[in-house]
């Protein structure tokens, strides 16, 4: 399977510059009936044209927002080409790139967006939890039988859901896979964790799993249609696959996600980056995944979309409780989600993406702003029949 060009990580150099990119945008001011305007939260004018609207020089010229300019009212206040790696020292020769540490080139070739280290992972904690909420906390959609043997959790990262799931199943032997050795040693004791990458050819028995879960893994295969064959290969004859992900694009539906702010820049900018890379960001607004699992030859397909609130917005109980876990671990480690895909891959620098952090918290922070991402559950089942 075809990896992207390697693109090795850079730590700032002195003397070292960064890559060519178009001027900066000129200064902006707020128009007459904006929404600036109008009162409803500050924002820096989109750039003119779109290619600047991807660039970081625009809001360098911002400078950092003000902390406590909001209306108390308005704000939340504090509320190896086969895919197993042998276990050796050199998967934890992390790649190093401003001081956030990612997944070891000794393990795979593979560009993977997400710092694998303790920051981020506390983040994710939260997350999981909201993610979960989000769905009802059902652990998983298909109708599994009580009997079932083996699981695989393929991009684990730290395990949440495969802990969950073991313990649920006690008699289930699980797997879980990751390309960072970022998992837990307490868990479990049906639950064993492999560093190995999904995007090569996966190495298990045809027709050995009851269930192939996948789960917030966006941005990290370049061929879902190989990715889904692979699944098909390892998934027993009446077994099932679930695919539970998300795109980072922020919608509102009230207009309050306004074009050329923070939120509106944060999922267009994630979404060219990981295009550019060969990666669709945007698996819960397309048909990616149902054409995936069809063609690799899935059936019975079943879908469920959600919407997951940034900040705890919503009038909603259970949805106020999910946008504070969302607003939570994205204010808490922006920096994380968006360095290496604006960094390496879009070329902002380390000061533009600061600053760009600065008002994404910000925005994150204003309730009168409705923003939300789309997640999608499909599942769905290898026919009785299948080889
Ligand atoms: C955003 S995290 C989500 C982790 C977990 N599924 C969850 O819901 O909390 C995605 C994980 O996929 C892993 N990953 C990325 N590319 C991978 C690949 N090609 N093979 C296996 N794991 C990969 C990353 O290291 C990361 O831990």
């Amino acid at each position: 399977m075809s990896t992207s060009a390697k693109r090795k990580a850079v730590s700032p150099t002195p003397g070292s510059s960064p890559p060519a990119r178009p001027a900066p945008a000129g200064p902006t001011s707020p128009a007459a009936g904006s929404p600036e305007a109008a009162g409803v939260s500050s924002f820096p004018a989109a750039p003119a044209n779109t290619d600047d609207a991807l660039t970081g020089a625009h809001w360098l010229q911002q400078g950092m927002p003000e902390e406590d300019d909001q209306d108390a009212d308005s704000s939340l206040g504090s509320d190896v080409e086969s895919s197993t790696a042998s276990i050796s020292s050199s998967i934890f020769n992390y790649r190093m790139i401003n001081g956030r540490t990612y997944h070891s080139d000794a393990v795979t070739d593979i560009e993977y967006w997400a710092p694998n280290d303790e920051k981020h992972l506390d983040s994710l904690e939260i997350y999981y939890h909201g993610v979960e909420l989000l769905n009802d906390h059902q652990l998983h959609m298909s109708p599994l039988k009580d009997n079932i043997e083996r699981v695989i959790d393929i991009g684990t990262g730290a395990g949440f859901w495969a802990i969950d799931f073991a313990d649920k199943y006690p008699n289930c032997e699980v797997i879980g896979t990751d390309i960072s050795p970022m998992q837990p040693s307490w868990v479990p004791p049906n639950l064993n964790f492999e560093i190995s990458d999904a995007s090569k050819e996966w190495t298990y028995k045809p027709n050995y799993f009851d269930l192939v879960h996948v789960r917030f893994f966006v941005g990290a295969i370049e061929d879902w249609n190989a990715f889904y064959r692979e699944a098909f290969k390892v998934c027993k004859p009446g077994g099932w696959i679930e695919h539970y992900d998300h795109s980072p694009v922020v919608t509102s539906d009230d207009g309050s996600v306004v074009p050329g702010s923070a939120m509106d820049t944060y999922g267009k900018v994630l979404a060219e980056a990981a295009r550019r890379i060969g990666r669709s960001a945007t698996l819960a607004d397309d048909d990616t995944m149902e054409e995936g699992l069809k063609a690799a030859g899935f059936v019975n397909i079943q879908t469920k979309r959600m919407k997951m609130p940034l900040s705890p917005w919503s009038d909603d109980k259970k949805l106020k409780e999910v946008g504070l876990c969302a607003y939570s671990t994205l204010s808490a480690d922006v920096e994380g989600v968006v360095q290496y895909l604006f960094g390496n891959v879009m070329g902002w620098t380390p000061e533009e993406i600061s600053v760009f952090a600065a008002h994404m918290r910000r925005e994150l922070k204003d309730k009168n702003i409705h923003g939300y991402y789309h997640w999608k559950y499909v599942w769905a089942q290898k026919p009785e029949d299948a080889q």
